[in-house]
């Protein structure tokens, strides 16, 4: 038996969860046209944690969307669980969608007429099963928001309105879950408590997360980052740490960007 881990070795030695294959996607047309991922073609094994980074308008959230089934490429494919989803009917890629995959959005998309409580159920609900308290009450207290389940959305924090949204997407016990800056509205210990329950749902549970990230250290939790530049993947760091993370982030950086000391 081979024992292949880094990122591009092996190539098949794990099953992938998701693949995408030479995907673009832009928007507009003509002299307006904005190319926001350029041809992207990237493998994510099961059980595996990787992190996006890359500067502002790179693509990232274009990119998780699009592997997510959540948005249709220009040209290209993206294969979840083995299927083209491109081939899929409209009712078997919301089947995959609302049966496989945890989906945390970078504004949270809660629903603000429904408690805390009822945004974590809402998988189970739209499936007509019932939700599983239990597990719903463990990562609620995981994530500290269990006194807050009964608030609407308006009624809570930012960063409490993040963990309640992190709270939904892992409710459901999905294969996949995509994360985009899901620690942006946290507190360091907030952001290290999530980053640990991501961290061991792919190592103990064998859960696939794809997390967009601009925090250096955040992206350190992962198996793996991938820098994404200017719609393109500029670079696939293995273990990554978080000074690797900065400087390849430095590296890549346009010079109008060089001030960024200013941060
Ligand atoms: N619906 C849209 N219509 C037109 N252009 C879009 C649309 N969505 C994204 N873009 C453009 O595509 C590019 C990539 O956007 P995207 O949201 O993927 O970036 P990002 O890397 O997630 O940025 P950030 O770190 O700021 O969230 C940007 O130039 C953006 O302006
Ligand atoms: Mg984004």
């Amino acid at each position: 038996m081979t024992d292949t881990w880094g990122a591009n070795s092996g190539l098949d030695a794990y099953p992938a969860a998701v693949e995408a294959f030479d995907v673009r996607k832009t928007y507009g047309s003509g002299v307006a046209e904005t190319v926001a991922v350029a041809g992207i073609t990237a493998r994510f094994e099961k059980g595996r944690f990787t992190a996006i980074v890359g500067p502002s308008g790179s693509g990232k959230t274009t990119l998780l969307h699009l592997l997510a089934g959540l948005d249709t490429p220009t040209s290209g494919r993206v294969v979840i669980d083995g299927a083209d989803i491109s081939t899929l009917s409209d009712d078997a890629l919301s089947d995959l969608r609302r049966d496989r995959i945890g989906f945390i959005f970078q504004d949270f998309n809660l629903l603000p007429y429904l408690t805390a409580e009822q945004n974590i159920e809402l998988p189970f609900t739209l499936r007509g099963r019932q939700p599983d308290r239990q597990a719903i009450r463990g990562i609620a207290r995981e994530l500290g928001i269990e006194n807050r389940l009964d608030h609407k959305p308006q009624e809570m924090s930012g960063g409490q309105r993040q963990r309640v949204a992190v709270a939904r997407a892992l409710a459901g016990n999905p294969a996949v879950v995509f994360a985009d800056e899901p620690t942006g509205a946290l507190d360091v210990k907030s952001s290290r408590q999530l980053l640990a329950i991501l961290r061991d749902m792919a190592s103990r549970r064998g859960q696939t997360i794809v997390m967009v990230t601009h925090d250096p250290n955040a992206a350190a939790y992962a198996d793996r980052a991938l820098v994404v530049r200017d719609g393109l993947i500029a670079a696939d760091i293995a273990h990554p740490v978080a000074v690797d993370v900065v400087r390849v982030l430095e590296q890549s950086a346009e010079p109008a960007n060089a001030e960024a000391g200013a941060r």
